[in-house]
């Protein structure tokens, strides 16, 4: 059962109370409504994609309630404290190097070094977001693949029954998703057109590169579908039944005899658990491998149901050929 909250300040604080507990809340913004997770909470991110169905981790917003708050977690520059001062609360996403103390659970930016910060408009959900005091990941509240919904009703629809709750704050004002801007680099390039013209924000930092082709509106750059995405300096090998002297395990249950190193995913083969520890993971063995001399990663198979989809996508994805 999926309970809808009213947006008054005893609701928002039971909804707060529900994201503490890691549990799914979807609430609106200005552009739509969110799908919500503590973003600390590698479980409860994971169970975002869960509910959604998607089938490859793309990296998510997260959400603060102040420019702040959201600074404490990323490096900002310059451009990205005067668009701050200009936008937020508004609907305008900052991609920005993680800070070295990010809180925010790997799976949330899908293994990137990058995480994309937001401050949004709605004053419900600046309500919630202050209640609940921490980072919320939100992608759009929709089931993969379909529209993004801008009513409770629609969130419902989708998603009903597979969220602990939905706090109707109304229709969104905006309706299409935030602009999406990555100034981690040498200059800002859009990612995603939206909330905020890119005319606009070229008033205020000058000139924005559009750096990837667009697909289906979102740029090449963005979607989970990318090189922009973790991938380890250790090839990966996938489907491993033996392991060899010289690779480190990556392991889904009991673990294969005889590795020097060995990262535990899920001990109960739990496939949740598994998604919110899947990026760090590969970090770990990456770097822990590469000291001990270690020159592959030997991968237990996972099973390709639910969540499995996912973890399956991501590490093909990590085992293809290099270009
Ligand atoms: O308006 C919005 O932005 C809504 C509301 C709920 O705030 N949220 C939303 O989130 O649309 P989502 O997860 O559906 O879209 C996130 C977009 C994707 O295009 C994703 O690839 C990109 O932001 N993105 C997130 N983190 C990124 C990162 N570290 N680097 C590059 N792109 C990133
Ligand atoms: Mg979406």
């Amino acid at each position: 059962m999926s309970v809808i909250l009213h947006p008054t300040a005893p609701e928002i604080a039971r909804a707060a109370a529900l994201l503490a507990a890691g549990e799914l809340v979807a609430f609106g913004t200005e552009t739509v409504y969110g799908l919500g997770a503590d973003a600390r909470n590698g479980e409860a991110v994971a169970n975002i994609y869960a509910a959604k169905g998607r089938p490859s981790f793309n990296p998510l917003i997260c959400h603060y309630a102040s420019a702040r708050a959201a600074f404490a977690h990323v490096v900002p520059n310059a451009m990205a404290e005067k668009l701050a001062a200009a936008f937020w609360p508004g609907p305008l996403t900052m991609v920005l190097p993680r800070a070295a103390a990010c809180p925010v659970a790997r799976l949330a930016a899908a293994g990137l070094e990058t995480l994309a910060v937001r401050v949004p408009a709605h004053p419900v959900a600046l309500q919630l977001l202050a209640a609940f005091g921490g980072p919320v990941a939100a992608p759009s509240a929709n089931r993969s693949g379909r529209i993004s919904p801008t009513t409770a009703a629609h969130v419902l629809a989708g998603l009903g029954g597979k969220i602990a709750a939905v706090v109707d704050s109304g229709p969104c004002a905006v309706g299409v998703e935030s602009t999406v801007l990555d100034l981690s680099g040498p200059a800002p390039v859009l990612l995603r057109p939206g909330g905020v013209s890119v005319e606009t924000l070229e008033v205020v930092i000058g000139p924005v590169g559009t750096g990837a082709p667009m697909i289906q509106g979102q740029a090449m750059a963005s979607p989970g579908m990318l090189a922009s995405h973790y991938a380890p300096g250790l090839p990966v090998r996938l489907n491993a039944g033996t392991v060899a002297a010289d690779e480190a395990l990556l392991a889904f249950g009991p673990p294969l005899p005889g590795a020097k190193l060995v990262f535990q995913l899920s001990a109960m083969k739990n496939l949740t658990e598994a998604a919110a520890r899947l990026f760090e993971a590969l970090h770990e063995l990456d770097a822990s491998g590469a000291a001990l001399g270690l020159t592959r990663i030997a991968v237990m198979p996972v099973p390709n149901t639910g969540l499995g989809r996912a973890i399956n996508d991501r590490l093909s994805r990590a085992a293809a050929p290099r270009g």
